[in-house]
């Protein structure tokens, strides 16, 4: 069973991984917006990831008895000044969704809840992968510049991701 302080931090991460598949479909639409077609079907897919984060939240909630309680998403911003800004905000998001993991993961030591710490390892992992993944590009975006070549070389590159 979890603690009332556990479901409550687990239901506001849900809520965060909601807000993240927002975030992303919004850049994704962005980019597509700049027909930068490989760019937005990497967003999409990202935006799908988050969805597979929420729904594991959603398991891990029912599964040990507690409340899955749906709130309010924030409304993402919309436009960026380049892709470059795009990416640069999205590797700043995935640091921010690891440090709020890294939270759950102290109050799950703290409430000495061993179920929930396990579960949570498997977000510990994913974010190394997740901040590394969109820091790649961001570096492969900075050195190309404005360059219009090098830029399509990327889109052409992100169209290939497939599913997870
Ligand atoms: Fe669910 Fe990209 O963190």
């Amino acid at each position: 069973m979890l603690s009332q302080k556990l479901q409550d931090g687990l239901n506001g991460q849900l809520n965060f991984e909601l807000y993240s598949a927002y975030v992303y479909l919004s850049m994704a639409n962005y980019l597509e917006s700049l027909n930068l077609k490989g760019m937005a079907h990497w967003m999409d897919l990202q935006a799908r990831e988050e969805l597979e984060h929420a729904g594991k939240f959603i398991t891990h909630i029912n599964d040990r008895g507690g409340r899955v309680l749906l709130r309010q998403i924030d409304g993402p911003k919309t436009e960026w000044k380049s892709p470059l800004e795009a990416f640069e905000e999205a590797y700043r998001h995935e640091c921010e969704v690891s440090a709020r993991i890294n939270g759950l993961v102290d109050l799950s030591i703290n409430e000495k809840d061993h179920a929930a710490n396990a579960f949570l390892q498997w977000f510990v992992t994913e974010q190394v992968e997740e901040e590394a993944n969109v820091l790649d590009i961001v570096e492969k975006l900075k050195m190309v510049g404005d360059r219009t070549t090098g830029l399509f070389m990327i889109d052409r590159e992100l169209s290939k991701r497939g599913e997870a």
